[in-house]
This record gives structure tokens, sequence and C-alpha cells, in this order.
């Protein structure tokens, strides 16, 4: 990609990646066939695609997927699919609560943080299943689970999902608390009460649900991905461009509305997405990462970029993941300046970011080095694009029409 182009146009959002990786392992809970709409097409999509085939469902399409799990061959989720894609745990309470038993690897650690699921398996355990860990895989057991109240340490993301799913076919009442709110969380409540679920509260720090004893198939519209969104919105505001991002929902999109307001950008909700415009400079912003409805971690890295080129000094704190600065060494090779401290980035703005080759890391720095390669002198190449690929549609077919000057090369011997 070479830098230096303002972006105009218009830009149209996918459907969200960690919707669409929840609800489609919701499918295990019934034996009708799913059929899901707006389902992005990514590679993380395709794996969970492989994992559920490799259980026994039959899966079909792209973008729209019909799935049936009426007849399950195999109730493991193997290390080879996990470690590759730690979403695959949201198999777990699915696999439980309507087949008694499950055995998934653990997912080890990552390129940003140990992300253990003790709270995953704390409220399976609470209700009722028995849980042992054998060479690196939990094995699930349980006739049928029980609902029970669980309080979540932290406000897990997956760890509610599964749970929640889990809760769906218990007898009884469960209460989840200290849940998470993200907008994700509450599509798949939305998609589990569709298929006759009883569950109240999702999107609030305590859900409720009543155990049903069966669920039936259903077709939904998956809903659109706002990380995917708010990283367009940095692309416009940090070009200098007028770009319209289309369906994208903006009361999802508040803490970054007003971060991008607060650095100077205008944002606007028209019909159909949101007109995000900037002029000059934009200004400093200090950001703290936090769990919904507060500023997402997977725009941290991208707000990076904005902060460096921004006039000033912010100070960003990301308090989610413990080793989620990896893209902090690739753009100071681009001529940013970041201090980090622990958990604290300082950043002095107004840095000349010149293209040179970067490498991606994790999915999130991959779309920070995107950014920084559109506002660069000279050209830039970013390696490892396959970490892009697991939650950006085609960014450079998406970018290009917008005035970017970038595409993909294949380059034999050379890390993709
Ligand atoms: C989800 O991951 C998202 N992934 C992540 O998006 C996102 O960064 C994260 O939530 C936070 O918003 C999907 O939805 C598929 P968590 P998840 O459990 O559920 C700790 C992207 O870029 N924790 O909410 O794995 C954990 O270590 C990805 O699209 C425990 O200690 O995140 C972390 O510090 C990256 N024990 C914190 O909680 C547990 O049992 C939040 O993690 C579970 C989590």
């Amino acid at each position: 990609m070479e830098g230096g182009q303002r972006l105009r146009g218009e830009v149209r959002i996918s459907g969200a990646k960690n919707a669409a990786l929840p609800i489609l392992c919701s499918s295990i809970l019934t034996a009708g066939e799913c059929t899901f709409h707006n389902v992005p097409v990514l590679n993380d999509i395709r794996t969970m695609g492989k994992l559920l085939a490799q259980l026994g469902c039959t899966v079909e399409g792209e973008r729209t997927v019909k799935i049936s799990a009426a007849k399950l061959t195999s109730l493991e989720a193997p290390y080879e699919m996990v470690k590759t894609m730690r979403a695959s745990v949201l198999v777990l309470g699915p696999l439980v609560a309507r087949h008694g038993k499950a055995r998934v690897s653990l997912p080890g650690g990552c390129a940003i943080g140990a992300r253990p699921i003790d709270q995953h398996l704390k409220g399976l355990e609470a209700m009722g299943a028995k849980i042992a860990l054998n060479h690196g895989y939990v094995e699930a057991k349980a006739k049928r689970l029980t609902g029970a109240r669980i309080v979540c340490d932290i406000p897990t993301v997956t760890g509610t999902e599964n749970l929640m799913m889990a809760a769906a076919l218990a007898r009884g009442r469960s209460v989840i608390e200290n849940a998470a709110r993200e907008p994700e969380v509450e599509e798949l409540a939305r998609v589990l009460n569709k298929m006759g679920a009883k569950i109240h509260g999702a999107g609030t720090p305590v859900i409720d649900v009543d155990g049903v004893d069966e669920l039936h198939a259903i077709e939904h519209a998956i809903i659109p991905d706002r990380i995917e969104a708010g990283t367009f919105m940095v692309a416009a505001a940090i070009t200098r461009g007028d770009v319209l991002v289309r369906d994208c929902l903006p009361e999802h999109l508040d803490a970054v509305i007003a971060k991008l307001r607060a650095a100077g950008a205008e944002v606007t909700a028209e019909k159909g997405g949101l007109r995000v415009r900037a002029k000059g400079d934009l200004t400093a912003v200090d950001i703290t990462t936090q769990p919904y409805p507060g500023f997402p971690t997977d725009m941290q890295a991208q707000f990076m970029v904005l902060a460096a080129v921004a006039a000033g000094q912010s100070v960003i704190t990301e308090t989610i993941f413990e080793n989620r600065y990896m893209h902090v060494q690739e753009l100071a090779r681009m001529g940013a300046e970041i201090h980090v401290d622990g958990r604290t980035s300082i950043i002095r703005g107004k840095a000349k970011l010149s293209g040179t080759t970067v490498m991606a890391t994790d999915l999130r720095a991959s779309a920070s080095l995107v950014l920084a390669g559109l506002v660069a002198t000279g050209k830039t190449e970013v390696l490892r694009v396959y970490h892009l690929d697991r939650g950006y549609e085609k960014i450079e077919k998406k970018l290009r029409p917008l005035g970017a000057n970038i595409k993909r090369v294949r380059v034999k011997g050379r890390e993709q």
C-alpha cells in the first residue's frame, strides 16, 4: 500500500464475527436445521464451520449458512482446531447441555494474553457438571445441567455466552451475575429466545435464564460488526476523509464515537449508517479500555495510530488483556513515538509515519498496521495478513473504492 489518500465514499459493514461465532455454536442446542444470514465470510467462521462439521453437523453455505446438529458423531473439539481459534471453546456449553458430555481442548495462551477459561468451567460446575482436566483437555459430564446462581469474577464475553447456552437447556432457573454486556452477548440471547429459550437481562450485568426441555430451529440475520465499523471510522478520520459507514448500528459504537469526536472528527448519524468526516489535524485523546459499554479493547490498536498522528500526547491504558501492545514496535518502525510502561502507553503525537515492511502479530494489531500504512509516506508492506483475514472481510477490496492505494500481493516463499 501507499499512503496519503483522503478516503471518500461509502463502505458496507459485514456481519459481526464475535456474534456469528457463538450463534453458529448455538445450533448444537437443537436437532432442527438453523439458517443464519449476514454471516461474515472470514477465516475464523470457516474454522468454526470445520469444527461443527467435525462434530457431525451438516454445515452449508457462506454468508447464508445452514447448520443441522441432528446427528452428532463426536463430542470432542480437538487441539488442532482449538489452538487455531480460541472461540472453539464455545461448543463446550451447548454440547454438555444437549448431549450431557464434551471433551474440549484447553485453548492455551495467545498473543494478547493468558486468557484462561476458569469462569466457563466454574459456571458449568455450579450447574452440576463434573469437570476433569486430562491431557490438555476439559472433560465435562452432566446427565442434565441444573439451574444455578453464578457470580463471574470478571465479565467474560465468551464465558457469559457459554453459560447462557448451557443454562438454556438446564433444569430450573440460572442467574448469571457480573455477566458481560457486549452487544454480541445480547444478540446471542435474542437468537436463543427465538429458539424457544427464556432469557432475560442480556445486555445488563445480571442475566436470568429459565431452562427449557427443548429448543427449535430458527432463521436469523446477524448484527453488523461494530469493530469493523470502528476500524473504518478511524480510517476516515486519520486520512481527513469523508466516509459513510453503512449498515453499522450507531448505538453499539457510543464509546468509539465519543473518542473520535473528542479527537476532532465529525461523526453524524445518517440514514443507513454513520458519516465520519475530518478536515484538519486531529487532537490527542486518552483512552482506557473497559468491558462494554466502556471503550472496546478491540479498538485500542486502531486508536493508537490515531494518537500517533494527532497533535499532542495521548495516554492509552489496556485493562482487559495483559499483552496487547504487540503492534507498538511495528508502529515505532514506521516512526511512531510510543512509550509503554506495563499496561499504560504514552504516545507523542504528530509523528510523520513513513512506509516500511511490518509484521502483523494478531487480528487488531494487523488492522492498526493497515491504518498506519494509509497515512504513511511511501510504501508499506504488511506481512502475515492471515491475521487480518481472521476478522476483516477482504479489507483491501473495501478500502480501494474509498480511494486507498492498496493491494494484496502473493509472494512465493514470503510469509503472507
Ligand atoms: C471476546 O474474547 C472476543 N472474542 C475478543 O475479541 C475480545 O477482545 C474480548 O471478548 C474482550 O472484549 C470473541 O468474542 C470470540 P473475555 P473472550 O473472556 O471472551 C479474562 C477480537 O479481536 N478471563 O471477555 O475470550 C481474560 O483473560 C477478539 O475479535 C479470565 O480470567 O474475552 C481477559 O483478561 C480478540 N477467565 C478478560 O477476562 C475466564 O474464564 C476478558 O476476557 C475468562 C476470561
